[in-house]
């Protein structure tokens, strides 16, 4: 049954902007990105936002709705009262391009600087076995679609600028667990998580967790393991060799 929703949309750029109101005809059983298209079509041409997949898949439509960090494709309408307003404006962590599309380059930057994994050489004919417990660990992290929204939706960085510098933020310390959860890897990252990656800045506050839309266990699997690992390291070195020839 079609409606009449009341949105109210970011629209502006890097100088500045403002909150504009929409009525738009939708239907109970389509998402925020359904209205946001619709108005597009037929009020905003030059409306910007960014999607893909429309499957909750690509990450490419993240943005704040109704002030919580959400994928636009995969929030419903009827998870609100028909009189509400919806209101939607760009991630707030960063630099705006245009309306609703934030440049999320940092993320990229920070990507770069991940120290990769590193094997010892395979002999010829050796075969390479893993315990399906590690497996299975690393596939939790490996469901991340690069939404971004918790790098959005950290304190660290989304009230301090002047942090960015410093720290990668949880998509990169879920990057950093992973490799160091690798049973063959032989790097020690984890003076780098802790000094250059900012690790130690993160006060497991859990705010990733809670949006990240693929319900990976950010801040209790990776985060704060990693933290333990630096301790470990910190207190005893034995520990960590411990961990790196299977004793764990
Ligand atoms: Fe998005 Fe979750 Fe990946 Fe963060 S960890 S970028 S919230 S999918
Ligand atoms: Fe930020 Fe997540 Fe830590 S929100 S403070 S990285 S637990
Ligand atoms: Fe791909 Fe929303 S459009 S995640």
């Amino acid at each position: 049954m079609a409606y009449n929703l009341k949105m109210r949309l970011w629209r502006g750029d890097k100088s500045g902007g403002e909150l504009k109101d929409y009525d738009v005809e939708v239907e109970r059983g389509e998402v925020v990105l359904d209205a946001i298209h619709r108005v597009q079509a037929t009020q905003a041409g030059d409306l910007a936002v960014r999607w893909n997949c429309k499957a909750g898949k690509c990450g490419s439509c993240s943005a704040e709705i109704n002030g919580r960090p959400r994928l636009m494709c995969m929030c419903r309408l009827s998870d609100f009262e028909e009189s509400e307003t919806i209101t939607v404006t760009p991630m707030r962590t960063f630099p705006v391009i245009r309306d609703l599309v934030t440049d999320v380059s940092f993320n990229y930057k920070k990507a770069r600087q991940l120290p990769s994994v590193e094997l010892p050489e395979r002999k010829p004919g050796e075969k390479r076995t893993m315990m399906q417990e590690d497996v299975e660990r690393g596939q939790e992290f490996r469901k991340c679609i690069e939404c971004f929204l918790c790098q959005n939706v950290c304190h660290v960085v989304r009230d301090h600028e002047d942090n960015k510098e410093a720290f990668s933020g949880p998509r990169f310390f879920l990057r950093f667990a992973e490799l160091d959860m690798h049973p063959l890897d032989t790097a020690d990252r984890r003076e780098r998580a802790q000094q250059a990656a900012g690790l130690g800045m993160c006060n497991i506050t859990k705010c990733c967790t809670e949006v990240c839309p693929e319900g990976i266990h950010i801040t209790d699997n990776a985060i704060i393991p990693m933290k333990e690992r630096v301790v470990d390291k910190k207190y005893d070195p034995l520990v960590w060799l411990g961990n790196k020839i299977g004793i764990r």
